[in-house]
């Protein structure tokens, strides 16, 4: 039984702001624990958990079975535990037609909805209406895409994914060249002055996470290591602390 209400949760005080110390290590990374990993049985509860250890963000993998040959979860389910937690829910479509779904995303209550540039469909379109809606735009990059593909939406959109697995599955390896992608992000943003955040997502642990800090990375997406650690706020300070 889930324990209600959750609005008792007391999640301390912002990250951003204040700079906690274990030992001698700052924790102002920001991390967002990607829910494809968590045990689906008990979902609710886990995003409860995960919450009151300190994530961020909550990363949320939709997959339509076309962009990627799998199939996670729609809307319905995001509705279903949006009233568990205030942290914010960054909502990663891997879908085709986007534009034909963010009505859809944006009513769940996602925060952020990002879109892959390589979705069949309207991406443009897609970009519009989630920033008519309300909410945060992102754009995703697989690892065999350049960079230069969404330089022109960096102005438009809220967040940058750089996806540093092949899309489809948590567990896999870190692709070392696609993580190089989010030193261009960065120099472009700093050069334009904007305020796009970066995110990276697949095969992230302490040591790709280090390597993506390095880059620039504002926010780590982790699933495995972060669900299948012993302890997950041990593995959540990890990433913080790099
Ligand atoms: C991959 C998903 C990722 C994935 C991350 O298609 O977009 O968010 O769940 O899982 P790990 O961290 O295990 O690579
Ligand atoms: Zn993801």
């Amino acid at each position: 039984m889930i324990e209600l209400p959750f609005n008792n949760i007391d999640y301390g005080p912002p990250v951003k702001s204040v700079i906690c110390h274990i030992g001698y290590v700052a924790l102002v990374g920001k991390v967002s624990p990607s829910l494809f990993s968590a045990d689906f049985a008990n979902l609710g509860r886990v995003v409860v958990e995960i919450s009151k250890l300190g994530a961020d963000f909550l990363h949320i993998d939709i997959m339509d079975g076309s962009f990627v040959p799998n199939i996670t979860i729609g809307p319905g389910v995001i509705k279903s535990i949006r009233p568990l937690t205030r942290v914010p829910f960054i909502t990663h479509l891997m879908i085709d037609h986007p534009e034909r779904m963010i009505e859809n995303f944006a009513d769940s209550g996602s925060d952020y909805i990002t879109i892959h540039i390589e979705a069949k469909g309207d991406v443009g379109e897609a970009v519009k209406k989630i920033r008519q809606s309300g909410k945060k735009p992102g754009i995703a990059l697989n690892p065999p895409t350049a960079f230069s593909k969404i330089e022109r939406f960096l102005p438009l959109v809220d967040l940058v994914l750089v996806m540093t697995v092949n899309p489809g599955w948590p567990g896999q390896k870190f692709i070392p060249e696609a993580a190089a992608k989010i030193r261009e992000a960065k120099t472009l943003i700093t050069e334009e002055e904007l305020t796009t955040l970066i995110e990276v997502d697949g095969g992230i642990n302490a040591e790709t996470g280090k390597i993506c800090r390095n880059f620039g990375v504002d926010i780590l997406a982790a699933g495995s290591w972060i669900f299948g650690a012993p302890d997950r706020k041990k593995a959540m300070d990890e990433l913080k602390s790099l």
